[in-house]
């Protein structure tokens, strides 16, 4: 593995800079906030642990699709002294945390701007043991998605497995509605009482306009893309997933655990 750096790959010029992610005051107060903000921030990331320990013992490569500023990959490298760690992100202002958060693994870990949507195997060194995610693939759309699941499963060794902890919605228009106003309710109380950094206000606000005030509006890619948990293990299995099962779920999030077959 490199050294932990930034590689800024060639796809740079289609990362948009007003993308809501991307401001150093967005970045900075979801790393601070994050299991404010996330009511279920700590045990997804406990969940996909757990998962990750039915790994094989020897070297492993996992990649983070969409890791933000670390905080998820720290516990993965802390957890697994056999795991080198590969961060994805588009986010310059995320991955600069991202970078100084990992920097005391050394060569176990390496941070690399991309999107998603694009190839990102030219930055796999071998391929992946394990890709997890964590509250970014629902940023794609139906069709990113697929094609993601089905490029997640050509970048994973045999027996490899893809854990997405994320933002899901329910099938039924009255839960999902429902389920949205408690979560907004959620990020309000954290906000006054401090616990959410002031920063996110405006995140926050923009969230509830597009999810509750234009609730049912058709969403575009970046935008929160929230699909059932029952339309991505198809997408999984489609993608040639032998086993997609959610290992866990509450209300908007689900851990969508899948295995390529070993052979
Ligand atoms: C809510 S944050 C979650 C960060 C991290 N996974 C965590 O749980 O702390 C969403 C992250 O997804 C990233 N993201 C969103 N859309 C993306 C895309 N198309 N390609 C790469 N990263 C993306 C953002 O830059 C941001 O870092």
């Amino acid at each position: 593995m490199q050294t932990s750096h930034i590689t800024v790959s060639l796809e740079t010029a289609s990362i948009m800079p007003t993308y809501r992610w991307n401001t150093d005051l967005a970045a900075r107060a979801y790393d601070a906030s994050a299991e404010h903000i996330h009511p279920h921030y700590v045990e997804i990331q406990d969940q996909i642990l757990l998962q990750l320990r039915k790994l094989p013992t020897g070297p492993l490569l996992i990649v983070d699709a969409g890791g933000g500023s670390g905080r998820l990959m720290e516990r993965i490298l802390d957890h697994f002294p056999n795991a080198d760690g590969l961060l994805l992100d588009q986010s310059e202002p995320y991955l600069a945390l991202a970078e100084e958060r990992l920097n005391h693994f050394g060569s176990r870990a390496c941070v690399t701007q991309t999107r998603l949507q694009n190839p990102w195997n030219q930055h796999l060194l071998r391929p992946a043991n394990a890709i997890v995610s964590m509250s970014a693939i629902h940023h794609l759309d139906q069709n990113e998605k697929q094609s993601l699941y089905a490029r997640c499963y050509d970048y994973l060794a045999p027996a490899g497995i893809l854990l997405n902890g994320d933002e899901i919605r329910p099938e039924s228009d009255t839960q999902y509605s429902a389920e949205l106003q408690l979560w907004s309710e959620h990020m309000t109380h954290n906000l006054k009482s401090g616990q959410i950094a002031p920063g996110f206000k405006a995140i926050i606000d923009k969230w509830r306009h597009r999810n509750i005030d234009q609730f049912g509006a058709i969403r575009k890619s970046g935008e929160d893309c929230h699909e059932t948990v029952a339309t991505q293990l198809d997408y999984l299995g489609i993608a040639g997933f032998s086993r997609a099962e959610a290992t866990w779920q509450n209300s908007l999030w689900a851990l969508m655990t899948a295995q390529k077959p070993a052979g």
